[in-house]
């Protein structure tokens, strides 16, 4: 557990945060800002980008707590390739028996459809090398919290999580829209590997210290 400013601690997340999780995932879930009006499904999104990390690589998942409660989270996947056979082999398969199959088709989509459509044909990771970048990353606090060194600190926890289990370095994805975050991830230390329609692919390589 670390203290850090004004109240603010980091520690590991445990099951008992997985409804904080899945509130934060939603309330950051456009493109950083308040996703709750874009999704028919509240919990849909964080049972995709947050709770699962929890479950599958608990020694990489860091909340963000105050006076409050929980505000933020830090979610890594130090293999991304394992990661993804897990979801599609474990975690995937409930979640394909109680969801309705949007199909193909995006011009049909509404609301938290794109998010089914993750579910039942599940994304190719972007085109990283994943020797020099193995894993893979999620970031999000609740407003309060932003804006204080405090992301740069979860990210420092996290590297240095993934320094300490020698992996070699991480990437992550950022919508085009989200330029804040963009300039979040520069500043810790990330550049730019490929850009597609939707996002950026951003990532860096990790030293002893998981730095800067
Ligand atoms: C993006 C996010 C994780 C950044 O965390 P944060 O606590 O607000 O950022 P910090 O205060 O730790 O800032 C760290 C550095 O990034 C810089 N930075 C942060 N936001 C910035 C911005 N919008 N523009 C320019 N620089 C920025 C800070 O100036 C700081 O630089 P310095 O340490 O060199 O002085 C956080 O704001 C957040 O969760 N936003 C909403 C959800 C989101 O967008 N998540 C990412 C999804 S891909």
């Amino acid at each position: 557990m670390t203290d850090i400013a004004e109240g603010f601690r980091i520690r590991r997340a445990s099951p008992a945060d997985h409804s904080a999780l899945l509130e934060i995932c939603l309330k950051t879930g456009d493109s950083g800002k308040d996703g709750t009006h874009l999704q028919d499904d509240p919990d849909l999104l964080g049972l995709v980008y947050a709770v699962p990390y929890q479950v599958f690589a608990s020694d990489f998942s860091f909340v963000l707590e105050d006076a409050i409660g929980v505000c933020g989270y830090v979610l890594g996947a130090p293999d991304t390739q394992a990661f993804d056979d897990w979801m599609d082999r474990v975690w995937y398969p409930p979640l394909r028996a109680t969801q309705r199959n949007p199909g193909p088709d995006a011009s049909r989509w509404r609301q938290s459809d794109w998010v089914r459509a993750r579910i039942f044909a599940p994304r190719r990771q972007p085109p990283v090398d994943l020797t020099l970048y193995p894993a893979h990353a999620h970031i999000d606090l609740l407003p309060r919290a932003q804006g204080k060194g405090l992301g740069r600190a979860m990210m420092l926890t996290l590297t240095n999580a993934f320094s300490t289990a020698s992996v070699p370095g991480l990437f992550l994805e950022v919508g085009l829209a989200n330029t804040s975050a963009q300039a979040f991830y520069a500043r810790v230390g990330f550049h730019v590997l490929d850009q597609n329609p939707d996002c950026l692919v951003m990532g860096r390589t990790l030293g002893k210290g998981g730095g800067p």
